[in-house]
């Protein structure tokens, strides 16, 4: 398995697995612009060429950044291509000046194990105004904001 930054040409794919995952309400969807005009922020994880994962961060402030679109295919989950991917993100948004990373999920014990801690959600007014605020679920939303310092 490499994990590597995300080419042009792996537009396609990642806009399927992430809103694949986005049908299912574990994702937000991600439109092919948005992906596009992000790719710098996108890593993926290949086997044998093919790409299995992805994961990208989405910047809040110059020190601020979220790990969004953190998926892996069904068929290669469990074994730590997910933690692959969030860790060569956690290091590329610490060496662009990161000093908070925080994702808001449902996978609690699998970023705990990445030495990521349960937070309170008011912590990041930014991602609050501006995602959640369209969210249909965002007076019963049963995800959990984690964060890790690294700065
Ligand atoms: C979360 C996800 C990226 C993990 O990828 P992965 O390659 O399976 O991760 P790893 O192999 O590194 O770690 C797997 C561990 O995470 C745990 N885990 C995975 N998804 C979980 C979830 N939704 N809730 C709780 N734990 C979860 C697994 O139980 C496993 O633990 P175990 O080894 O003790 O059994 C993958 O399950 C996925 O794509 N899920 C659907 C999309 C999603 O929910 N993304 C997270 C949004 S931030």
């Amino acid at each position: 398995m490499r994990i590597r930054p995300a080419h042009p040409g792996d537009i396609p794919i990642l806009y399927a697995i992430v809103n694949e995952y986005a049908r299912r309400g574990w994702l937000l969807p991600r439109s092919v612009e948005e992906i596009a005009t992000t790719l710098p922020d996108w890593m993926v994880a290949e086997v044998e060429g093919r790409i299995v994962g992805c994961g990208s961060l989405v910047w809040m402030s110059p020190t601020l950044a979220e790990i969004r679109s953190l998926a892996v295919e069904e068929a290669y989950q469990g074994n730590g291509v997910g933690g692959a991917i969030v860790q060569a993100l956690v290091e590329r948004a610490r060496s662009a000046g990161a000093r908070t990373i925080f994702a808001l999920t449902r996978a609690v014990p699998f970023f705990e194990r990445l030495g990521f801690t349960v937070a309170e959600r008011d912590r990041f007014p930014e991602k609050v105004w501006r995602d959640c605020i369209h969210c249909p679920l965002r007076e019963r939303c049963d995800e959990v904001a984690m964060v890790l310092q690294v700065g």
